[in-house]
């Protein structure tokens, strides 16, 4: 009988593997551009203190170390500037631009960093990555995370990045990849469902974000028609790295 009940379970456990593990294929759901709503931007600045966030954040700034950026560097869709404060920290010889469309992101931004004394290594704007606030061949590096879902022209925007670049200069868009592993979902549901603030949930967060994002296939369509010197996707199991270099 309790071998019956151990091969039962293990049964459900395989399925439940094998079912979680498979690639979700689902239409995308535009999600809005740009947090507005002052209590939704203040709960993603809450939340983005969270452990999960800073971890992310630390793989992302290796991830940039390895591109050995100089200069002047722009983080698109900055939110509540803490990537901005952890490259400042990292990269002490650049100067850093927070660039978001949302003002109030912009806003809270400015507050949380401006006890860190950055002083002029760090500035923030508000801007539309349809149309950077930026003089073409300006910037040497750009960066965005967890922003590329919001954008409703994916190809126009890298166009933008590609203006605004100098020639040899480089970006790196890191976001969710909406043909993640099912479980990936799961997990999003749960969060939504018991762990994250109000104001996130109302916004069908974090599921709307995974929904809006785009497939490394549809990455690779709108990267394909910009004369880069060079592009890589590299995919993980729910997001991704699009790197890329100006000619
Ligand atoms: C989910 S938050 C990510 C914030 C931050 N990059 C991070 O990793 O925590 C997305 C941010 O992108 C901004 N955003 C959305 N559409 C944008 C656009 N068209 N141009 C610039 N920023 C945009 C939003 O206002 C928001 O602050």
């Amino acid at each position: 009988m309790v071998i019956w009940l151990v091969l039962a379970i293990l049964l459900v456990v395989v399925m439940v593997a094998l079912l979680g593990c498979a690639r979700v294929t689902i239409p995308r759901r535009a999600s809005a551009e740009g947090i507005e709503d002052p209590s939704a931007a203040q709960a993603y600045n809450r939340i983005s203190q969270w452990p999960q966030f800073k971890f992310l954040r630390r793989m992302i700034v290796g991830e940039i170390r390895k591109c050995h950026p100089e200069g002047i560097m722009v983080d698109v869709g900055c939110g509540p500037g803490y990537l901005v404060a952890a490259m400042a920290k990292s990269f002490p010889h650049l100067h850093i631009i927070g660039a978001d469309i949302a003002n109030e992101m912009v806003q809270l931004a400015s507050k949380n960093l401006s006890s860190l004394s950055f002083g002029e290594q760090v500035e923030f704007r508000q801007g539309d990555i349809q149309a950077l606030p930026f003089d073409d061949n300006a910037v040497d590096f750009v960066v965005s995370t967890f922003s590329l879902h919001h954008w409703s022209e994916p190809s126009h925007s890298l166009k933008e990045i590609h203006r605004v670049l100098k020639p040899g200069g480089q970006f790196l868009i890191f976001d969710l990849r909406r043909d993640a592993r099912r479980f990936f979902y799961w997990l999003l549901g749960f969060a939504q469902t018991f762990v994250v603030p109000t104001p996130i949930r109302s916004i069908n967060e974090p599921t709307g974000s995974a929904r809006s994002s785009y497939t490394p296939v549809e990455a690779e369509a709108f990267l394909s028609d910009i004369p880069w010197q060079q592009y890589r996707i590299k995919p993980g199991i729910a997001w991704m790295f699009i790197w890329g270099q100006k000619d």
